[in-house]
């Protein structure tokens, strides 16, 4: 290449790159230097069971952890920032302050622990591996993705669970390789995870926690083993894998339900629930059964931690909005029904480099959603108090996809522990308006235009039911606006969001 030539390609890649930014901005500030712990500021963990809790902390590594109040049978690695043991005996609440100090400066966090009977406090967060490998997974892929949670300081922000979604075990038929289940019926994992044990191993070793998918019907959606008829061994077997969570879908169960009444759709969650209940591990349940016989009204009581409440995102149709709307709007509605240890499901945030749900042979793609759409996926869901699942490429974790998921300020809303799901302000063709109460007495707000023209947006304080002065600060660029009276408005993009913390 000529020294012209070259010259003219820098300055095209320059100008490339220039257009890329301005249609792709950055809001979330860069993490400081100084240790700063994030996370959720409840944990629920059930009586003596073994307990593996990675802080979350951004800042400059090397950082030392410590903690006040600890019970005995936990110990925290000063240098990792892992909480693991055994969780103590004795339930109740137990206040800890974790701290953390590197060269830059130091900060401090109270964290509850909550022994009991209820889990998931706050909603989980973590990566999944269904919409960008699908049948493609392998134990190589699951151990690149925990890896990856560390290296690209996701795990720092509350990323934790490394969920493997179907397609782990063997697919039966006469082309199978090897029999799905021992002669004792236990159920084997296929080629692609050759050792469960030495993966959830892996994940642990890091500070993180491993998720697992079945189905209580013979075959899994993707027509692999399910747990049907082996529900009892395939519980023992995945604590016994170690394994910290369980997504139990629907599929084929449908043709062994006597009937479509509410009874038959909850008996292979209630049995579930109890079996994961009596294991000697922790195991988050949540179920996917796409939201038959209003599952936010009894998920919870079935044993269910969070529960999908509609199809699959993947394969919902763009239609004036692209899907992630459709499926928001529905979730919004059960708001109610909410609180900790029972969270409504919405399905993974599909952003960055995306597989095809009808198409799982075609590698991911870049999003088509715009940043502005991106920006209000990542709200709504905050907003909405969902499970935060990321399941885009993680081997393909690009700059903007980052500044996305990881915002500290954003995660905060979605994981207060007051435990509540935005409440619906306003529902027009062209605006969205959610609020969400959060714990020290602030209102998180999202103003999202559903238009495709820039629009003017504002809320009142009677439709917050809020008074006097408040507080305005902008969550995306963790910026205070400065103090508002009886209203709030802004100018946002199409399809974007004004997504604000409104407090005294
Ligand atoms: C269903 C679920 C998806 C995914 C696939 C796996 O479609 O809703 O989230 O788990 O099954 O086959």
């Amino acid at each position: 290449m000529s020294i012209r030539s070259i010259y003219i390609f820098s300055v095209l890649a320059a100008m490339t790159a220039a257009a890329q930014n301005a249609a792709y901005p950055i809001l979330t500030p860069a993490p400081r230097p100084a240790a700063e712990i994030h996370g959720p500021k409840a944990y629920g963990a059930r009586p003596g069971r073994p307990f593996l809790y990675r802080i979350p902390c951004t800042g400059v590594r090397p950082i030392r952890f410590s903690a006040e109040g600890l019970p005995p049978s936990l110990k925290l690695d000063a240098t990792t920032g892992i909480v693991s043991g055994q969780s103590p005996q004795k339930p109740g609440e137990y206040q800890i302050t974790l701290r953390a100090a590197n060269s830059k400066g130091k900060s401090s966090r109270a964290f509850k622990l909550v022994i009991g009977d209820t889990l998931a406090l706050t909603p989980s967060m973590g990566w999944n591996d269904w919409y960008s490998f699908y049948h493609h997974v392998t134990d190589k892929l699951m151990r690149q993705a925990a890896d990856t949670l560390i290296a690209s300081g996701m795990a720092d922000f509350g990323y934790d669970y490394v969920n493997i979604d179907d397609c782990w075990m063997v697919k039966p038929g006469p082309a199978a390789p090897e029999p799905a289940r021992t002669p004792e019926g236990n159920i084997r994992s296929n080629r692609d995870f050759p050792d469960m044990n030495a993966l959830t191993s892996y994940i642990h070793d890091k500070g993180l926690k491993a998720g697992l998918y079945t189905s209580p019907g013979p075959l899994t959606c993707a027509n692999y083993e399910g747990s049907y008829q082996h529900e009892e061994a395939d519980a023992r077997q995945f604590a016994a894998w170690g394994f910290d969570f369980l997504k139990y879908d629907w599929c084929s169960y449908g043709k062994k339900a006597a009937n479509s009444s509410l009874e038959e759709l909850q008996k292979p969650y209630r049995q579930m629930g109890e079996l994961l209940r009596n294991q000697n591990r922790d195991m988050v349940f949540n179920l996917c059964q796409y939201g038959r016989g209003d599952v936010w009204k009894w998920g919870g009581d079935v044993g269910g931690h969070s529960w999908r409440t509609t199809g699959d995102l993947g394969l919902e149709k763009d239609t004036e909005l692209p899907g992630f709307y459709s499926i928001g709007f529905k979730n919004a509605e059960h708001f109610e029904y909410a609180k900790p240890g029972r969270w409504n499901d919405p399905d993974y945030i599909l952003i960055g480099y995306v597989g095809n749900a009808r198409k799982n042979d075609a590698p991911p793609q870049l999003t088509s959603l715009t940043a502005d759409e991106q920006y209000s996926y990542m709200s709504m869901w905050a907003l909405m108090a969902s499970p935060l699942f990321y399941s885009g490429d993680i081997t393909h974790l690009d700059k903007f996809t980052l500044n996305v998921l990881c915002n500290a300020e954003v995660i905060d809303v979605d994981q207060d522990m007051l435990g509540k799901q935005a409440r619906i302000v306003r529902k027009t063709k062209e605006e969205f308006v959610l609020a969400k109460p959060l714990e020290d007495g602030s209102l998180a707000v999202g103003l999202f235009n559903l238009s495709k023209s820039p629009r003017t947006m504002e809320v009142s304080w009677a439709d917050l039911q809020l008074s006097g002065k408040q507080r305005v600060r902008d969550l995306w660029r963790q910026k205070n606006l400065g103090v508002a009276t009886g209203r709030h408005s802004a100018m946002v993009a199409p399809h974007g969001v004004a997504f604000v913390r409104l407090g005294r």
